[in-house]
């Protein structure tokens, strides 16, 4: 094996240039050296939306696209949605390893005691529309939780830190079941911290006069399983943007209104909304073939397939279609489990599919279980919000502390106009101005 090095020559001037590699990659600064004349500034990588580009290091997630890989902390994601919790995962993301008994006794016990919220906050949601999107709702709502912990800024003093974590983690079930609440016109139903975190959620989702709520034990595994398979995915889109929004020092509250706006959009964790209106929209098994035949055209997308990273099968759809089974047990067969897997079954042996290596994502068959849950669909993003919390808050403290990162402040190459001068109205009347979008 030769020197861990690139050797570039720039045709223009002749000149080589050595490039020392480092983890499979160059440090992008390295070729600014590669000039024509002294003055520039030098060359830069162009890399719309990132294809091939690591903005970081990590030790959190791996992700193998080919082989359909997912680990957090090494741990493979089917052990861990087999034998942890939701909590518990959520520490090995954040802490690095899994908790002793002790820690996650105290884990447990700090998450559980910052679940209320302030009063206040139920203004806000009474504020809100009574048809409002409770993920929208969600991002609103976390984002003015900055305000009520002024303590939240201080991001560098880690007691601090854990103090807002638990805050977050405690919280986000809060947040999103007083959303639903509001939603459907109910009071809200206030935390029971003797319930496991999972069921704590479905507690304030679904109590109604009982005195204690007792959640069905299979349902309330689901859920835990479903928050550990959204709990992290590296350097996803909004994991990107709480990581870019932290980077400027801000708390981690607005933060993770950032990544949760972020996660609203359809083509990330709005996705598995997304492919519940899409299976509504085709109705039938009869209607399937039409359907692809519009996504082939270009008519649409097959929405909870494909994947930037996986080129194969998503790890956790493979669990979440296991998981499936168990749930309908309780809750009775989601109809349109059968349009799915027919969908599925018909796209896998589509060459449009096939060539462009789209298979069923995470989102392909989480709604169907979030239905089947009685889940009204424009709240499946906020469970893909409430697992993903304990990313974010990984990747944003493993970016705070890591002596690399400073502000995210990506260049750009600029194609718009030289120096020219003003001119006044009558000059512009004169001449028609071609608008520039
Ligand atoms: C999540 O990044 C993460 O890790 C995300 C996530 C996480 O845990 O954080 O895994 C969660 O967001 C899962 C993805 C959920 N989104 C969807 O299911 C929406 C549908 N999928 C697509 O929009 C798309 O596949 C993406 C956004 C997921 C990935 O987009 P890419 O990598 O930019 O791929 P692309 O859009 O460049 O597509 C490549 C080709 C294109 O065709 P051509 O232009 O080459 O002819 O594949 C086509 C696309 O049109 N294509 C699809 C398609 N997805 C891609 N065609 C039909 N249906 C689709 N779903």
């Amino acid at each position: 094996m030769g020197k861990e090095t690139l050797t570039i020559t720039d045709n223009r001037t002749g000149k080589t240039y050595e490039i020392p590699i480092q983890n499979d990659t160059i440090k992008a600064l390295d070729l600014r050296q590669i000039k024509v004349k002294p003055e520039e500034f030098g060359m830069m990588t162009y890399d719309p939306a990132f294809m091939n580009t690591a903005s970081c290091k990590s030790k959190i997630t791996f992700i193998d696209g080919d082989k359909g890989i997912l680990r957090y902390r090494g741990y493979p994601i089917e052990q861990l949605a087999e034998k942890s919790t939701y909590v518990e995962t959520a520490y090995l993301l954040i802490h690095g390893e899994l908790p002793t008994k002790e820690q996650l006794d105290d884990w447990t016990f700090q998450i559980n005691h910052h679940t209320i919220i302030h009063e206040n906050i139920k203004k806000f949601m009474d504020g809100f529309h009574y048809d409002a999107n409770p993920m929208g709702m969600l991002v609103g709502t976390v984002g003015a939780l900055s305000t009520f912990y002024k303590d939240a800024k201080e991001i560098h003093d880690p007691e601090n830190r854990k103090k807002q974590i638990y805050r977050l983690i405690g919280k986000m079930i809060t947040l999103s079941a007083f959303a639903f609440r509001h939603s459907k016109g109910m009071p809200y139903a206030y935390p029971d911290n003797e319930l496991s975190y999972p069921g704590n959620f479905l507690n304030m989702l679904w109590k109604m006069t009982e005195s204690k709520f007792k959640p069905h034990p299979v349902l309330e595994r689901a859920l835990d399983v479903l928050f550990i398979l959204h709990a992290d995915h590296e350097q996803n889109c909004s994991t990107s943007a709480m990581r870019g929004v932290g980077s400027s020092h801000v708390d981690p509250f607005s933060a993770v209104a950032a990544a949760a706006a972020a996660l609203y959009g359809p083509l990330h964790g709005g996705a598995n909304a997304e492919v519940l209106y899409m299976l509504d929209e085709i109705g039938s098994k009869e209607n399937i073939p039409a359907f692809i035949k519009n996504v082939k055209e270009g008519k649409g997308k097959l929405m909870g397939f494909g994947h930037r990273v996986y080129k194969n099968f998503d790890p956790r759809a493979k669990i979440i279609k296991k998981l499936a089974e168990d749930v309908f047990a309780v809750t009775g067969r989601n109809p349109k489990l059968d349009i799915a897997m027919e969908l599925e079954r018909i796209a896998l042996k589509d060459e449009y599919f096939i060539q462009r290596k789209l298979y069923a994502n995470v989102d392909f068959y989480s709604g169907l279980i979030y239905q089947a849950m009685d889940f009204p669909i424009d709240m499946f993003p906020v469970l893909f919000a409430i697992g993903r919390t304990s990313g974010w808050i990984a990747q944003w403290q493993e970016m705070l502390t890591d002596p690399e990162q400073k502000i995210a402040r990506p260049r750009q190459v600029y194609l718009g106009y030289e120096s020219r001068d003003y001119q006044s109205l009558e000059e512009r009347s004169k001449v028609a101005v071609k608008s520039a979008v």
